[in-house]
């Protein structure tokens, strides 16, 4: 079990705007009929970070997320929000701090979109002006468009309207914690991609602490900074970032619950490691060819990579072509394959693939730091179980 996270890994996330710490202190909730809904719960989601609370139907995951808000509350242990115990916290101010997209979107559907966005603050007083210009920021910033949109009424808007006026709806006021439960999970898989996409977009503008349930791994993975992942009886088996969590599954619970495509799904969270390149022979494109034929037998290389005189990535050459008079330059060929250094080792893998390739170039910026061929992939990939190679927040 691992449920107490190190600092956050997702370097940016400090210094978000009013992004708050929410920690739960061996927090229990067992329902009057005696239904144990989670049990000794210590868990703590980073300022700022994505944590995703995913595990199959009833394990607890909305119970969880309905205590930190106060529609649930617990039966022992405690729940602090920044600095305050829940608990303490008058219920109006809280729901000011804490934005909740509901499980099936639930606006009202009586209210037009823009009268649904503005619910929180006119619940908590602002004045009309204050009002109408965040909900016509928030509803761009979503990406519906007020003029369009803003009238209609939630049976007028497609499903994945719906969903993103839920998460506008959700983050009217401003608030330092977004609580959402199975936003996207009444959305076709296209859709869903979308707006996966659209919100870690939205999350990276606006930092907030974010709890997200779902019961959908590729979701957690593609999402969260960190995920717990919850077994019936409401416990935590593991809470750990993605690659970690697919690299060293805690329990067999988990290793199941992940699938036995985990080391694929790896591939998305892990980044390369400048340690892990390979460097073979390299040439300039004013280099004479027999120069280079000569450097490759030296290496044992069957080709070379041809940099241009300010060392960026100009495109390979052969053994075979390295033959006659003349210079590189002619007889070297363009190369597209290539990934910044930043990239996971599932781009790198996927642009070998489709440009059919051996091997893909790495690049710093411009300039060239070495290749990546399916060995030195492999060999990156093992490293990883060892938790050594940095890891790609959220990346697809
Ligand atoms: N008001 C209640 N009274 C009794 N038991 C309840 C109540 N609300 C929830 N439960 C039970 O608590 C457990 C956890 O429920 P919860 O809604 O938190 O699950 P969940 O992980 O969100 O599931 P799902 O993925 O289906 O939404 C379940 O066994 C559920 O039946
Ligand atoms: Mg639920």
């Amino acid at each position: 079990m691992d449920a107490n996270p190190p600092a956050g890994h997702r370097t940016t996330a400090s210094g978000s705007s009013g992004a708050e710490e929410i920690r739960l202190d061996g927090v229990s909730k067992t329902y009057p009929d005696g239904t144990i809904g989670v049990r000794e719960l210590d868990l703590t989601f980073a300022a700022g970070e994505l944590s995703v609370l995913v595990g199959p139907s009833g394990c607890g995951k909305t119970t969880t997320m309905k205590m930190i808000n106060r529609i649930i509350e617990p039966t022992t242990g405690r729940i602090l929000l920044g600095e305050d115990d829940v608990t303490r916290v008058d219920p109006v101010q809280l729901r000011r701090r804490i934005g909740y997209v509901i499980q099936n979107v639930g606006l009202f559907p009586h209210q037009s979109v823009r009268r649904n966005v503005a619910t929180v603050p006119r619940l908590v007083g602002w004045d009309k002006k204050r009002t109408q210009d965040r909900v016509e920021e928030l509803l761009t910033l979503v990406g519906l468009d007020p003029a369009t949109f803003g009238d209609r009424y939630p049976h007028q808007l497609s499903g994945g309207q719906r969903q993103r006026a839920g998460v506008a709806r959700a983050l009217a006021a401003d608030p330092a914690v977004l609580l959402m439960d199975e936003p996207f999970s009444a959305v076709d898989p296209v859709v869903r991609e979308r707006l996966q996409t659209e919100f870690l977009r939205l999350q990276d503008t606006v930092r907030k602490t974010i709890v997200f349930v779902t019961h959908d791994i590729e979701e957690a993975v593609r999402l969260g900074d960190r995920i717990a992942v919850m077994s019936e009886g409401g416990t935590v088996e593991q809470f750990a970032p993605p690659a970690d969590l697919l690299g060293t599954p805690a329990t067999p619970f988990v290793a199941d619950f992940v699938g036995a495509d985990r080391g694929l799904k790896r591939l998305a969270v892990t980044g390369i490691d400048p340690d892990d390149l390979e460097h073979p022979p390299v040439a300039h494109v004013d280099d004479g060819l027999a120069d280079v034929r000569a450097s490759m037998e030296r290496a044992g290389a069957r080709w070379a990579v041809v940099l241009d005189d300010q060392q960026h990535l100009h495109g390979w050459i052969s053994a075979d072509r390295a033959a006659g008079a003349g210079t590189v330059y002619g007889a070297g060929k363009r190369m597209e394959a290539w990934v910044p250094v930043d990239a996971s080792l599932k781009a790198a893998f996927s642009t070998m693939l489709q440009l059919e390739a051996g091997w893909v170039a790495v690049l710093d910026g411009d300039r060239f730091l070495g290749v990546l061929t399916p060995a030195s992939l492999h060999a990156a990939l093992r490293r990883s179980v060892d938790g050594t190679v940095p890891e790609i927040a959220g990346a697809v």
